[in-house]
């Protein structure tokens, strides 16, 4: 089976309209929608998604911001898909991420940065069934 990975796109996407843009840079690179959906995290899910963070000085702020609006949550197939698909977003902080990348075009800052990578194929398997069903995966 081919590779796949998990995304979201943060609630900083959704409210400056760049849901469409985002989506059409991760198809044109290859990437094939295997499950997508709008929904909300509450505050005890984004801790539980987050909690290899929890003793972070940004931990509140993270929690705030991924629970402030809707995000747009997805499985992505590709080959090698969780490296191929964190070159494609770029680096956490904007400032360091390449040229064309998706942070680079559309995150504000280190915090609020468009867009989540999963960084292993375990964490890619283990997001992707925190969002969704068996059944919402196609
Ligand atoms: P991501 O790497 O997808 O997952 C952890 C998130 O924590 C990261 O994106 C940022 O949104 C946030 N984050 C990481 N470092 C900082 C920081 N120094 N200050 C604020 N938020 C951060």
């Amino acid at each position: 089976r081919t590779d796949r990975t998990f995304t979201m796109l943060k609630p900083d996407s959704v409210e400056k309209g760049h849901i469409g843009a985002i989506i059409e840079k991760i198809t044109s690179a290859g990437f094939r929608v295997v499950a997508m959906k709008l929904t909300q995290m509450t505050t005890a899910d984004a801790k539980e998604f987050y909690a290899i963070h929890k003793e972070r000085p940004f931990f509140g702020e993270l929690v705030e911001y991924m629970t402030r609006g809707p995000i747009v949550a997805a499985i992505l197939e590709k080959e090698n898909a969780v490296e191929d698909f964190r070159t494609l977003i770029g680096a956490t902080n904007p400032e360091d991420a390449a040229e064309g990348t998706i942070r680079k075009l559309y995150a504000a800052s280190i915090g609020e940065n468009a867009v989540h990578g999963s960084d292993s194929d375990e964490n890619a398997a283990i997001e992707g069934a925190f969002h969704f069903a068996g059944r919402e995966m196609f």
